[in-house]
């Protein structure tokens, strides 16, 4: 009976032994893994993974934990407006392309707007992105200056509603003519010597007459 005993507290001693040799932390083993660049993290062998950006993607070799890594560049984004989406590489362009004109405003591809007598224009379908390019700009041209109201005579005066090619009777013997320029050049009639002493000159007419 003692000898039974003295077995069981043998076991419980050996049993105890092994529970303690369980609770020992196993040998630290080098990670297995690859560092990406930049306190960009790990990446555990045979595995791939992409820096915060989004722009660079690495690859941990399985077994020798070579660490290859892809970089992608980003093209010009065709628009003014573009926003940067945590994780994807390149910004995107939300609202569309688009331009800017020499005054700021934004210009969607294949539209136009007046600004400043300026007709500006926005087309993208050959935009060549340039380095350092601050984006597309919008192209504009000078509007041509709108018609006057009227043709004006040589001292500036105008009257309203002329137009060239009009005539204009200022006076009996002041006829006028509205150019293409919307200039009114005055012609006046130059009459002949009356071939009377009591001549006249009729209501409306320009020249005096003998009765
Ligand atoms: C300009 O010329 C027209 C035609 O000769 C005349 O009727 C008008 O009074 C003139 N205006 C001025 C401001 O001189």
């Amino acid at each position: 009976m003692t000898s039974f005993r003295a077995t069981m507290a043998l076991v419980v001693v050996i049993a105890a032994a092994a529970l303690q040799a369980h609770a020992i932390p196993p040998p630290k083993t080098p990670p297995q893994v690859c560092v990406m660049p930049n306190g960009e993290g790990n990446i555990e062998q045979g595995k791939s993974g992409k820096s915060s950006d989004g722009c660079m993607t690495c690859n941990c070799e399985e077994g020798t934990r070579i660490m290859t890594c892809v970089s992608r560049a980003c093209p010009p984004t065709p628009c003014h407006d573009s926003v940067k989406t945590p994780g994807v590489c390149c910004e995107t362009c939300p609202n569309g392309p688009n331009c800017k004109t020499p005054g700021g405003a934004l210009v969607s591809d294949g539209q136009s707007v007046t600004e400043n007598n300026m007709y500006c224009m926005c087309s993208l379908q050959f935009w060549m992105p340039t380095g350092g390019s601050e984006g597309p700009q919008a192209v504009c041209i000078p509007l041509p200056p709108p018609p006057p109201s009227g043709c004006a005579f040589t001292n500036g005066t105008e009257v309203a509603g002329t137009k060239p090619g009009d005539d204009l009777q200022l006076d009996p013997c002041t006829t006028c003519f509205c150019t293409d320029g919307y200039v009114l050049q005055c012609v006046d009639e130059a009459c002949p010597a009356p071939e009377c002493s009591n001549y006249f000159t009729p209501q409306g007419q320009c020249c005096p007459q003998c009765p």
